[in-house]
C-alpha cells in the first residue's frame, strides 16, 4: 500500500480545488492511512521544495472555499523561468519527489497540467491527475470541476445585463472566458437567453449578427444580449495557424463597435474576466470535486498510476494520460446545446 503522497494544483485556479484537495486528503488519511504533503504554487513549489503537511487540521473547513489553499502557477517542469532564463527543471522535481519518499504525486489541473503530468510519468514518477478548469475543455471526462460554478456566475451576469440592456435599448456584448473553446459561453448564453451566442468553434459573420439584431428591433425588441466567448473569431479573421489567437479583448470591442455602426443601436461591452473563476464553488462542483478526489485516493491505493481520474456518467474511471495529454475538447458542431440554441431562435453568427 502506498504510504506517502504529494499533491499540487497547477494552471488557473478554479472553484472546487479545495474540495478536491480535501476529498483526496481525507480519503488518503482516513481510509488508506497515507501521509499527504501539499506543494505550493504548482510545479514551481515542487521544484523549490516548498511543502505543507495536509493533516486533518489543514484539511478542515476548506470545502466551500474558492481558490486553492496550495496556491497555483502556470509554470511547466521542462520550461521553468529561472532568473532571466527558461530551464528544464525536471531532474530537480524528480529529486524532490524522491526526497519525500513519495509513492505518488497527484497533479490537479487543466489541459496543460495533463500534458506536464504525462512528461513526469514518463520520467518514472507515479502520477495521477484530476481534471479541473472552468473551460471544460479536458478530453476523457464528461465535465471538469469549476465549469458549473463559472456557468452559474456567467448566467447570473447575463440575467443582470438583460434588465439594463432592456431599459436603455442597447446591445450589450458580454465576453465570457473559455480559452479556445465555447462551452462556457454556449452554456451561459443558453441558460441566460442570450440573443446571440458566439463561440470559437463557429466563426461568425458580423453582418448576420447585425441582421438578427435588427430583426429583433423590427419586432419591437430594441435591445439584444450578445454572449461572446473570449476565443470567438470573425470569419474574416480566422487565424492562419492553430493557436494564433486574436487579442480577445480588442476583438470583443471591435465587434461591439461594428454592431453599433451596422444597427445604429448603442452598444456596451462587459468583460466578465476572472470574476468567473472567483469565490464559492457551486454545490455540483463540490460534489464532483469530492467524488474525483476521494476516488483518486482509491486509484492510488490500487496503484493505478499514469491516469487521470475522470467522470463518465455517474461514476469515476481511470483514463490513461496518453489519451488526454495534448488534446482539447471542443464543442462538437452537432452538440444538442447548439441545436437547442438555434431552435429557441438564438443567432450563432453563421
Ligand atoms: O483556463 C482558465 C482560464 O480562465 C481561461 O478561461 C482563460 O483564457 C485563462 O484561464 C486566463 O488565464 P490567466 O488567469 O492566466 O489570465
Amino acid at each position: 500500500m502506498p504510504k506517502a503522497i504529494g499533491v499540487l494544483t497547477s494552471g488557473g485556479d478554479t472553484p472546487g480545488l479545495n474540495a478536491a484537495i480535501r476529498g483526496l486528503g481525507k480519503a488518503a488519511l482516513y481510509e488508506y492511512g497515507m501521509d499527504v504533503i501539499g506543494f505550493h504554487d504548482g510545479f514551481r513549489g515542487l521544484m523549490e521544495n516548498r511543502t505543507t503537511r495536509l493533516d486533518s487540521t489543514a484539511l478542515s473547513g476548506i470545502l466551500s472555499l474558492g481558490g486553492t489553499i496550495l496556491g497555483t502557477s502556470r509554470d511547466k517542469p521542462h520550461r521553468m523561468p529561472i532568473g532571466n532564463k527558461v530551464q528544464d527543471m525536471t531532474d530537480m522535481i524528480l529529486d524532490n519527489y524522491q526526497r519525500h519518499h513519495l509513492d505518488a504525486l497527484v497533479c490537479i489541473g487543466g489541459g496543460g497540467t495533463q500534458k506536464n503530468a504525462l512528461k513526469l510519468a514518463e520520467k518514472g514518477m507515479n502520477i495521477i491527475t484530476l481534471p479541473k478548469t472552468i473551460d471544460n475543455d479536458v478530453v476523457g471526462t464528461d465535465v471538469t470541476f469549476g465549469f458549473d460554478t463559472a456557468l452559474g456566475i456567467a448566467t447570473n451576469a447575463i440575467d443582470r445585463l438583460h434588465t439594463t440592456a432592456h431599459s436603455h435599448h442597447r446591445i450589450i456584448v458580454v465576453e465570457i472566458m473559455g480559452h479556445k473553446v465555447g462551452w462556457l459561453a454556449l452554456g451561459a448564453g443558453l441558460a441566460g437567453g442570450a440573443d446571440v451566442i458566439l463561440i470559437p468553434e463557429i466563426p461568425y459573420d458580423v453582418d448576420i449578427i447585425a441582421e438578427a439584431i435588427m430583426q429583433r428591433s423590427r419586432s419591437g425588441k430594441s435591445f439584444s444580449i450578445v454572449a461572446v466567448a473570449e476565443g470567438a473569431v470573425s470569419k474574416k479573421e480566422i487565424p492562419e495557424k492553430a493557436g494564433e489567437q486574436k487579442c480577445p479583448q480588442s476583438g470583443t470591442m471591435k465587434l461591439a463597435q461594428e454592431l453599433e455602426k451596422l444597427t445604429r443601436l448603442e452598444s456596451r461591452v462587459t468583460i466578465l474576466g476572472h470574476l468567473q473563476r472567483g469565490g464559492t464553488p457551486s454545490a455540483r462542483d463540490r460534489v464532483l470535486a469530492s467524488q474525483l478526489g476521494t476516488s483518486c485516493a482509491r486509484f492510488i491505493a490500487e496503484k493505478q498510476f499514469g491516469n487521470m481520474v475522470a467522470l463518465r456518467g455517474e461514476n469515476t474511471v481511470a483514463v490513461p494520460l496518453e489519451e488526454v495529454a495534448g488534446k482539447r475538447k471542443y464543442v462538437p458542431l452537432d452538440h444538442e446545446w447548439l441545436d437547442a440554441a438555434r431552435k429557441v431562435g438564438t443567432c450563432l453568427g453563421d
